[in-house]
């Protein structure tokens, strides 16, 4: 028997937005439960609200009805009954968020832009600064380090964005079309660098590349407001 650690799991959840007179509805109430180790991806149309739901999985927001479960060691914390200003602090220790559009600080070196959410979680400079190091290492991409991230092709920043996603261990990766800006060579080098982390985490990801998603050892499609599991 495989033991199945649960990391994430979504209750009932929907969405709904005002929509001019009206209100949008974008999901039956949807059921998910992730487990350390897979690798999940969520396709769909355009509109259909993929980058909706994995937000709200993500605590960046909450769901009109539903739940929303991270489990770490037995601990169960419940992101879509908490204050903004706890929720915040929470995800930037226990997950790592990789958008189309890397959002890094194109100032400073990408050994800073790692340090930033290690620092915020409480870590010494020292600390902060050595795993950085180490992570940047660990992908290869210490010939960057002298580099301010303005300075570096779309592929490089979206590797360096991958890392500081990593900054804090987290169980739960999120990723939002992460190859959406990339060409095929940097996109596959980008998906092989996600893939591998779930080795010790979960990905959940959601994209219209259809390699990439077919590569995810659980495949989901968001279509006719169900998420729907594919073979
Ligand atoms: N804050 C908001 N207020 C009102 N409507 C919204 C809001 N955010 C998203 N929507 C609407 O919800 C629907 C789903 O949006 P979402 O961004 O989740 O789609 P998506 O599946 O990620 O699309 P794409 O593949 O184009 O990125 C869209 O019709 C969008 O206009
Ligand atoms: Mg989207």
């Amino acid at each position: 028997m495989t033991l199945r650690t649960e990391v994430l799991r979504l209750n009932s959840v929907t969405k709904d937005f005002p929509n001019g007179e009206g209100i949008l509805s974008l999901f039956e109430p949807i059921d998910l439960i992730v487990n350390l180790g897979d690798s999940v991806s969520i396709m769909g149309e355009s509109a259909s609200g993929k980058s909706t739901l994995l937000h709200i999985a993500a605590g960046l927001e909450a769901p009109t009805t539903g739940s929303v479960l991270w489990v770490d060691n037995d601990e169960e914390i419940d992101v879509s009954k908490m204050k903004d200003s706890r929720i915040s602090m929470i995800r930037n220790r226990n997950i790592g968020f990789v958008f189309q559009n890397n959002f890094l600080l194109e100032d400073f070196l990408p050994v800073e832009n790692l340090m930033i959410p290690a620092l915020i979680a409480g870590r010494s400079k020292k600390e902060a600064r050595d795993f950085a190091l180490d992570i940047l290492q660990k992908f290869h991409l210490e010939y960057l380090a002298k580099r301010r991230i303005g300075n570096l092709s779309g592929g490089e920043k979206q590797r360096v964005a991958i890392c500081r996603s990593l900054i804090n261990q987290p169980k739960l990766i999120f990723a939002d079309e992460p190859t959406g800006s990339l060409d095929q060579v940097n996109a596959e080098a980008v998906e092989d660098i996600l893939l591998s982390l779930s080795e010790s985490s979960a990905l959940i990801l959601v994209t219209h590349n259809s390699s990439f998603g077919a590569r995810c050892s659980v495949r989901y499609r968001l279509a006719d407001r169900k998420l729907q599991r594919e073979e």
